[in-house]
């Protein structure tokens, strides 16, 4: 049984949420990797929809442990939030169904405000981030002064945490952002022990578990947030998001070594999308790209937000595949490119008149590289029934090939909607390792 990575192959968004809930049939474990609740993941099951943020997608099914490993950023309320709304539709977030990593560093109250009044502060520059305090998150963490789980459980020493941080933050606010929003410590620390209360049975050694898991075959699925092109080392920086999204930042953060990967799934929309700011060379901010936005529902499930929509970018997802080691790439959204009389394939870049292989390093060139385009055959056939490759109409076989072709990467599988049952499988080598459909 294998351990298989699934990540976003291009600026979020791209159907992560479903295809892990769909690939965590046979799974024991999944978990979560990395960011925290500016990731929305969407899955709907027989017309129920559900957005998850923080907790892995694989809650929806009843069998499959959900943990969230040391990488990830968690916000105590968003977190409790997301239980009671689970809760909602009748899915009990028991600690047997739900572990937390000790090493996971807590998003506080201050974070937000200090990713907030940055953004402000950017004014024309903003990154449009998702303002839950992610980026100043993980600068804690860096920095060694985050808060992390497990240290909620010695009073003692939260007490010196808290206040230390506190004034730390209350001063970088006051005299740095020039913002009035100041914090009480005691206010802080009294949430926390409210905190350490409602998490501590939750709390877990998640590098034991995976290990564990792997050394007794089962099924392990890495769920990733973000995309490739938001990642911090290799994204469009500075507009990208606080964390590795790519691939290997599942072992960093799972606690295990890479040898044991079988298997990476690059999850990527049959078009590009993209929330907030930064460069987006096959944007098309035309009546295309309008149509693509009302037809895929671009709209973020955070922020609410809408999306930035262009066409199939063949380099930046060539760049992705090769960060994270894809095996295969699963296409969703094929059902929203229906009824286009002709497709654009973004299949090269020109940068001051020459062809350029790969995206430039800073984002000031990326702004200026101009997509070149080839045109295919769309298709007018409704293909949200489709259940196999063979019902697909040939146009959308032929898309289906040409992207293979000129990423240089297998098609896994491919989607027609946005519910569960809507997901076709390819991926043989996947598909042997266990009973999927
Ligand atoms: P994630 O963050 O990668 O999990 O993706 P999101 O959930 O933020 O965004 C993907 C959106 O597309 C969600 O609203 C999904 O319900 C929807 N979706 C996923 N796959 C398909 C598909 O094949 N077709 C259509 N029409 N919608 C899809
Ligand atoms: P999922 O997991 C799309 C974007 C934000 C912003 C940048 C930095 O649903 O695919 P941050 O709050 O992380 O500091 O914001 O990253 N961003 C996402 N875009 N999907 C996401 O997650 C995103 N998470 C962050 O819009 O441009
Ligand atoms: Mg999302």
């Amino acid at each position: 049984m294998p351990v298989v990575i699934v990540v976003g192959v291009q600026w979020g968004d791209e159907g992560k949420g479903k295809i892990v809930d769909y690939l965590t049939e046979p799974a024991n474990l999944v978990v979560r990797f990395q960011g925290g609740n500016n990731a929305g993941h969407t899955v709907i099951v027989e017309g129920q929809k559900t957005a998850l943020k923080l907790i892995p997608s694989g809650i929806l099914r009843p069998t499959a442990r959900c943990l969230l490993a040391a990488g990830v950023v968690l916000d105590p309320h968003a977190l409790l939030e997301e239980m009671k709304s689970l809760e909602d539709i009748d899915i009990k977030v028991t600690p047997e169904r739900f572990g937390i990593a000790g090493e996971v560093t807590l998003i506080l109250p201050y974070h937000k405000a200090i990713d907030g009044e940055r953004e402000n502060l950017r004014a024309g520059g903003r990154i449009g981030t998702t303002r839950k305090g992610i980026g100043p998150a993980y600068e804690d963490s860096v920095s060694r002064d985050a808060i992390r789980m497990a240290d909620l459980f010695d009073e003692k020493h939260l007490r010196v945490l808290v206040e230390r941080n506190v004034a730390k933050k209350n001063k970088y606010l006051k005299s740095v952002l020039e913002c009035d929003v100041q914090f009480s410590p005691d206010e802080i620390f009294d949430e926390l022990l409210e905190v350490a209360k409602t998490f501590k049975p939750y709390v877990t050694n998640v590098s034991s578990e995976v290990d564990k898991a792997i050394k007794a075959d089962e099924f392990v699925v890495f769920e990733g947030a973000q995309g490739a092109l938001l990642d911090i080392s290799h994204g469009t920086y500075p507009f990208v998001t606080s964390s590795n999204t790519v691939a290997a930042y599942a072992c960093v953060s799972g606690g295990f070594g890479p040898k044991a990967v079988d298997r990476v799934l690059g999850i990527c929309k049959a078009y590009s999308t993209r929330v907030g700011s930064g460069p987006f060379p096959t944007e098309d901010t035309g009546a295309d790209g309008d149509t693509l936005r009302d037809v895929g529902k671009e709209f973020g499930t955070v922020t609410g937000r809408p999306r930035r929509c262009g066409w199939f970018d063949v380099k930046a997802v060539q760049r992705a595949v090769r960060l994270n080691g894809i095996d295969s790439l699963i296409i969703t959204k094929l059902d929203v490119l229906t009824g286009f009389s002709k497709l654009k394939l973004g299949t090269s870049y020109v940068l001051d008149g020459k062809k350029i292989e790969d995206l430039p390093v800073s984002h000031l060139d990326i702004e200026r590289v101009e997509a070149q385009y080839e045109e295919i055959d769309g298709w007018q056939e409704d293909i949200t029934a489709v259940r196999t490759l063979e019902e697909l109409p040939s146009a959308a076989r032929a898309f289906l090939d040409r992207v293979s072709e000129v990423v240089g990467c297998e098609i896994g599988g491919f989607s027609v909607g946005p519910d569960r049952e809507q997901t076709i499988l390819l991926d043989a080598g996947l598909r042997s390792y266990a009973a999927l459909k």
